[in-house]
């Protein structure tokens, strides 16, 4: 039979689902749109989560709640629990980013089917040979006083027709499933595969290899079946409903179906690793060093890719510092093993992009753009190499061993792994302190798991109180109200926080980028202040400042008018912002984030470079054009997503849309968005609009901040005030600015003459210095002490002058101290003969610079350094002469 392609083994999944009444799901971003303490989804489950924890009842779509789902879901486990990304390239089997395929029971069918099935899709659909499959069952747990799973192990028995020897019982580390310190779980119940040859393992039973981390012995299937959740106190509560979650390790099973000993042998990663050996003009299979270079490539840029695409991008802290570790890592594999030194990864996106057009389309709709990220970060990054490579050199000067702290700043900051940091070293005889790095490096990874874990804040909080059972969803008014009756349907007090929900509401809840409304709900004498609300499955949660007394009865709730107002100003405002961007700076130009607040907006979009001040001045005209139209908004509550996209609206990757939704057109040839928010009834209400400020978020992203309505006003107005004042303090009122260029020029002359003074100054204390100077036993002649007031700059012209003054044999150390910036500045100058005696301008300098708290160097001849201890200065000349005694006669 022919091999299959890993396109057909997912297929093979999903028709297997569908014929047992799945529905296929879409894989979820693998940047979490709802969790911000999830660092990426690592399970494909996560998009689930509130299903099984019963806040939703199944997987709704298109008005349809659904109890079974399957789907292939890309992962990425490089932070908290699992953290596998220093073995990844290393081994075959391990990935920054994988897929899980998976099937989903949400309250409906539960361990029969969910093993039956797993062992029919296996062993008739894919014919792995019953022989080599391992099932293991949980064993139970004291401390959580649960109780074997003897009825997974008896189904394992009468469901299929596995090896009763081959049924394992494991305990809770491997087989009871938690998503994450708190949340769903269940025991589970895993499938594994032996792949060793038969003469192997007619030598050694398989059961002994299971879950001992053998190549060959390996888990490919987990089974949970969720019932429980984990609260903050460590108890479990038992779920209202018993769930079904399992997960299928894909790139595992397409190996084990294309019969290949690794997973980068198969044809998931093979079109990835043709194109690296192209680029890098080498063969997969040439060396083993090249190949875990090639491997680490292909991998991380799958996740790297992905990541960007589905709103990410490389940055320095959370998920951005993480994209950059990981993208860092596989350029500086193929740097330095591949010999490739200029930008690479991005041309490995094409290939990807093809692979993935069918399952995961939306890196084909954004490739350039995650191209052009991709490659901006590599470009900085090779630089970033470059001056690790002298910043290396700075630091092992005058060493013999390189401290863990500067082989760790090496590491973290430029992307230098230990290994090229020792080779470094070596290539000098010199060595690393590996014990430190290790355990700074211990540290940081301590620091990534606690940042990955899933915030606790939910179990402090205690469970709602319902008043009305079957009223769910809040029916959403503030559209065309801002004042409504309503009933309180459930509230709950957490810490500090209070909350409540009600049946039907004026307010808004927070999202796509628009804040919450506040405002005020009564009824009878009481009056609760509405804080902050957000949306949560159909639910209107609003923030307020204090319980009822009595929740019951009929409640008057109103939003904030004035506040709202300024809100929808903002928001049409950033349509307007938003359509400009597109027509000045062109249609690359993509939402990646949105801030719509009373006060101001914030505009973050898909562009390279910085936006020079006459671009800034044409995107702010267009706008206040668009304004000056009064142009009157259309909005369309129901329209079939198909005509939306068909009229061309703009919408966003990563967002869910249901079949009908919302849109807004202010005037067809110029704007059209889907959009939740509120705005404005015609552009003329924005009044004006002024750009406060324009930067760079990450690489490739830039970000507008901009003010309307009345917030523009003031911001107007205290223009005018800091504009009077400066005209009052110049004292020209008819041409202010060119009074001002005159005080410049002569601020400029007069520090010219100042620098002159000082430079003279300095020279009478340097002759004064070369007066005093000393001659050591070994017959150095030592200038040296403290010139005061003098820059850095004056320090080296007077270092050159002491060398044409000086005779043979003459080491000078001169400093000064800078008070008001807290630093001090410190020169060496040595004549030639002392350098062949031993003591180079340089490393006495760095010496110097270590008493002094800083750091420095340069030539032999003449070097300087900076530190930022002043009050030490004295020291470090006083240890000036016992360098130089170090020096025999
Ligand atoms: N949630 C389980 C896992 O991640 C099964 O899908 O292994």
């Amino acid at each position: 039979m022919a091999q299959k392609t890993s396109a057909e083994i997912r297929e093979d999944f999903f028709k297997f689902f569908k014929s047992k009444q799945h529905i296929i799901v879409n894989s979820a971003p693998v940047v979490p749109q709802e969790d911000p303490t999830l660092l990426f989804t690592n399970a494909g489950m996560n998009q689930f989560k509130p299903i099984f924890l019963g806040e939703q009842e199944g997987y709704k779509d298109k008005g349809t709640v659904y109890k079974r789902a399957a789907n292939t879901q890309r992962c990425i486990r490089v932070s908290g629990k699992h953290n596998d990304l220093e073995e990844v390239g290393h081994d075959t089997y391990h990935h920054t980013l994988f897929e899980m395929l998976g099937n989903w029971s949400f309250g409906d069918y539960f361990k029969e089917e969910a093993i039956d099935w797993g062992w029919e899709l296996l062993t008739k659909v894919w014919k792995i040979s019953p022989d080599r499959l391992y099932a293991t069952v949980f064993a139970g747990d004291e401390e959580d006083g649960l109780p074997a799973d003897d009825e997974a192990a008896e189904l394992w028995k009468s469901k299929t027709s596995i090896n009763p020897g081959h049924i394992l019982k494991c305990g809770k580390k491997d087989n009871f499933w938690e998503m994450g310190e708190i949340g769903p779980c269940g025991p589970c119940s895993e499938v594994h595969i032996d792949l060793r040859p038969d003469e192997e393992r007619k030598k050694q039973p398989g059961a002994d290899l299971v879950n001992k981390e053998h190549p060959k012995v390996m888990e490919i299937w987990n089974l949970v079946f969720i019932q429980f959740n984990r609260k903050k106190d460590n108890n479990l509560v038992a779920l209202p409903a018993k769930h079904v979650d399992t997960g299928m390790g894909f790139e595992r099973i397409v190996a084990v179906l294309q019969n290949k000993e690794s997973n980068y042998d198969t044809d998931v990663f093979t079109p990835l690793i043709d194109q690296v050996g192209k680029l890098a003009k080498i063969s997969y299979g040439e060396s083993d060093k090249s190949d875990i270079a090639m491997r680490v490539i292909a991998d991380h840029i799958r996740s790297v890719s992905f990541s960007i695409a589905d709103g990410a991008s490389p940055g320095n802290d959370g998920r951005g510092y993480v994209i950059r570790r990981i993208l860092r890592r596989a350029v500086r594999y193929g740097w330095d093993t591949l010999g490739m030194k200029e930008p690479f990864m991005n041309k490995l996106v094409d290939v990807l992009a093809e692979q993935f057009k069918e399952v995961f389309p939306e890196l084909i709709a954004q490739k350039d753009y995650v191209q052009n990220v991709i490659e901006a970060e590599e470009k900085g990054f090779i630089r970033t190499l470059g001056q690790g490579i002298q910043l290396f050199q700075s630091m092992i000067e005058g060493r013999t061993i390189l401290p863990g702290e500067d082989a760790f700043l090496l590491h973290d900051t430029y992307g230098f792994p230990i290994d090229l940091t020792a080779l470094m070293a070596r290539e000098q005889d010199k060595e690393v302190d590996i014990v430190h790095f290790d355990e700074l490096m211990l540290e940081q990874k301590e620091r990534a798991r606690s940042a990955g874990k899933f915030g606790t804040v939910d179990s402090d909080q205690e469970e709602w109180t319902f008043l009305n059972k079957d009223d769910k969803d809040t029916e959403f008014l503030g559209y065309d109200q801002l004042e409504a009756n309503a009933s309180i349907s459930a509230y709950r007090r957490s810490g500090k926080e209070t909350a409540l929900v009600l049946d039907r509401t004026p307010f808004y809840a927070e999202s796509g980028g628009q804040v919450g409304d506040t405002g005020i709900i009564t009824s009878g004498g009481e009056h609760i202040r509405v804080l902050d609300v957000k949306k949560n499955d159909g639910r209107f949660i609003h923030y307020v400042d204090h319980l009822p007394e009595n929740p019951d009865g009929i409640w008057n709730a109103v939003v904030d008018q004035e506040r709202r107002i300024e809100i929808r100003k903002n928001h049409t405002a950033t349509h307007l912002l938003h359509a400009a961007l597109r027509n000045i700076l062109g249609t690359h130009v993509g939402q990646k984030g949105s801030l719509v607040e009373n006060e101001r907006l914030r505009f973050d979009f898909s562009h390279y470079e910085a936006l020079d001040t006459n671009t800034i001045n044409k995107i702010e005209e267009l706008v206040n054009h668009k304004i000056q139209e009064n142009i009157a908004l259309k909005e369309e509550r129901n329209i079939p997503i198909t005509e939306a996209k068909r009229r061309g609206a703009m919408m966003l990757f990563g967002e869910k849309y249901g079949d009908k939704v919302r849109v807004i057109t202010i005037d067809p040839q110029y704007s059209v968005e889907l959009c939740g928010g509120t705005h404005a009834r015609a552009t003329g209400e924005i009044g004006y609009f002024r750009i406060t400020g324009e930067s760079s978020v990450a690489a490739g992203i830039r970000r507008i901040e901009a003010v309307t309505g009345k917030a523009a006003d003031r911001y107007l107005r205290k223009e005018k005030v800091i504009v009077e004042q400066f005209k009052s303090h110049i004292g020209k009122t008819d041409d202010p600015v060119s009074g001002l260029e005159k005080l410049i020029i002569e601020k400029k002359e007069l520090e010219k003459e100042v620098e002159k003074l000082r430079l003279h100054s300095a020279t009478s204390s340097l002759i004064n210095l070369i007066d005093n100077a000393e001659t050591l036993s070994n017959k150095i002649k030592l200038i040296r002490g403290e010139i005061p007031g003098a820059s850095m700059d004056v320090l080296k012209q007077l270092g050159y002058e002491s060398l044409r003054k000086s005779a043979e044999g003459t080491v000078t150390v001169l400093g000064s101290k800078d008070e008001k910036n807290g630093k001090v500045y410190l020169l060496a100058a040595v004549t030639d003969d002392v350098i062949a005696r031993g003591i180079k301008a340089g490393a006495l300098v760095g010496r110097l610079a270590k008493l002094v708290g800083g750091g420095g160097g340069g030539q032999p001849g003449l070097a300087t350094a900076g530190g930022r201890q002043p009050e030490k200065l004295g020291e470090a000349l006083e240890e000036a002469k016992n360098i130089c005694l170090e020096i025999k006669q």
